[in-house]
């Protein structure tokens, strides 16, 4: 029997309405439009309002559009994964809270946290679940409510970050197409520079972590993005070399949005020119786990059978890797 390989069959994103421009924050904190876009290439991001609103309702309504899409009946899955860094609650996994609402009611379902990489950590995962047999149909989600922990005092993290997501349908194939190689690493030598202080279980909240300000996203910007630029280069170059791909094979690079500087970097150093680049950083920010599924969404009728694609990520932990793979379907059809 061929080796059983697990490709995507659809993708779908969802973003709240509401629009926070770089001239509305301008009024929230010391910054300019000239700053933000220069520093980041940022222009807005969706910011989700309203009350009980969590991150399952952007992978609710990824998951939602993801199979009526692609005409899965909710029955068929066997396995979601949301990989998320501000779920719904501690616990349980904000994975169940969207399998339950979109009629998942044969599948298992479970929460990922490697922050901004977590989606690539989840698509790894899901596609061992594929690849082994074990699994016929598995949903990956990477989603963010960042808004949730982000501190619209502090304006070196709250102009970079946003609200949205994005789903995948992993399906078995014997083609040799799909999700062909992955290189992930993390290094907790990285907390110290992108963390959350308290809410968890080292720190749950008190009336002191709140009015120290700690349930917010702590960032060194400056070392994060030197870090940032370094590994996720690197990975992508690797797993080029390790696939014997060169600039020209690749039709597509999909990376993390966290900075356009950051973007382009990895790009120079892989040699890929700009129009290979999938970028929608100036219109939705960094939204986590989020930004990678939320490019496919954008890109998708873009996209054709065989595309080589690489995905690159680098996030809190720090967390950082690289994915190849060959695209399954036209995106017109
Ligand atoms: O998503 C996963 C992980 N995260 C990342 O990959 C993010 C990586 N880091 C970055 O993208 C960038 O470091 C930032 C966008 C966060 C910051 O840009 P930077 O060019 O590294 O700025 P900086 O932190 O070195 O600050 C430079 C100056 C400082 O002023 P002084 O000390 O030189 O007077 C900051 O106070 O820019 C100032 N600054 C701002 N000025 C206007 C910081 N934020 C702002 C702002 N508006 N919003």
């Amino acid at each position: 029997m061929n080796k059983i390989h697990a490709k995507i069959t659809g993708v779908h994103g969802y973003v709240p309405d509401y629009i926070l421009t770089n001239a509305e924050l301008e009024s929230m904190v010391e910054t300019s439009d000239e700053w933000i876009t220069s520093r980041t290439g940022i222009k807005e991001r969706r910011i989700l309002k309203g009350e009980d609103q969590g991150t399952s309702i952007i992978g609710i309504e990824a998951v939602k559009g993801l199979l009526e899409k692609t005409h899965t009946d909710p029955g068929e899955i066997d396995l979601i994964i949301c990989a998320t860094c501000t779920p719904d609650m501690l616990f349980p996994s904000t994975a169940n809270i969207i399998a339950a609402a979109v009629g998942a009611d044969n599948s298992f379902s479970y929460d990922l946290q490697a922050a901004c990489s977590g989606f690539l950590y989840g698509l790894t995962t899901g596609a061992q679940f594929i690849e082994s047999g074990t699994s016929k149909k598995v949903v990956i989600i990477g989603a963010d409510k960042m808004s949730s922990i982000v501190d619209y005092t502090d304006r070196s993290t709250c102009i970079i970050f946003g609200d949205g997501g994005g789903a995948v349908l992993l399906e078995a194939t014997e083609e040799p197409i799909g999700i062909i190689d992955t290189m992930l690493r993390s290094d907790g030598a990285g907390v110290p520079f992108l963390h959350m202080k308290a809410g968890g279980s080292r720190r749950p909240a008190s009336y002191q972590s709140i009015d120290a300000r700690e349930h917010y996203v702590y960032q060194e910007g400056a070392t994060v993005f030197k870090f940032a630029v370094k590994n996720m280069a690197d990975i992508s170059v690797k797993i080029m070399e390790r696939n014997n791909l060169t600039s020209d094979d690749i039709s597509w690079l999909v990376p993390h949005q966290a900075n356009m500087r950051i973007i382009d970097a990895t790009a120079k150093r892989m040699g890929i020119g700009s129009e290979k680049i999938m970028n929608n950083i100036s219109k939705y920010g960094n939204t986590t786990a989020g930004t990678i599924p939320l490019c496919l969404w954008d890109y998708e009728s873009q996209l054709k059978k065989g595309d080589n694609v690489i995905l690159a990520a680098f996030g809190g932990g720090f967390t950082w890797g690289a994915t190849y793979l060959k695209w399954a379907y036209n995106g017109q059809d």
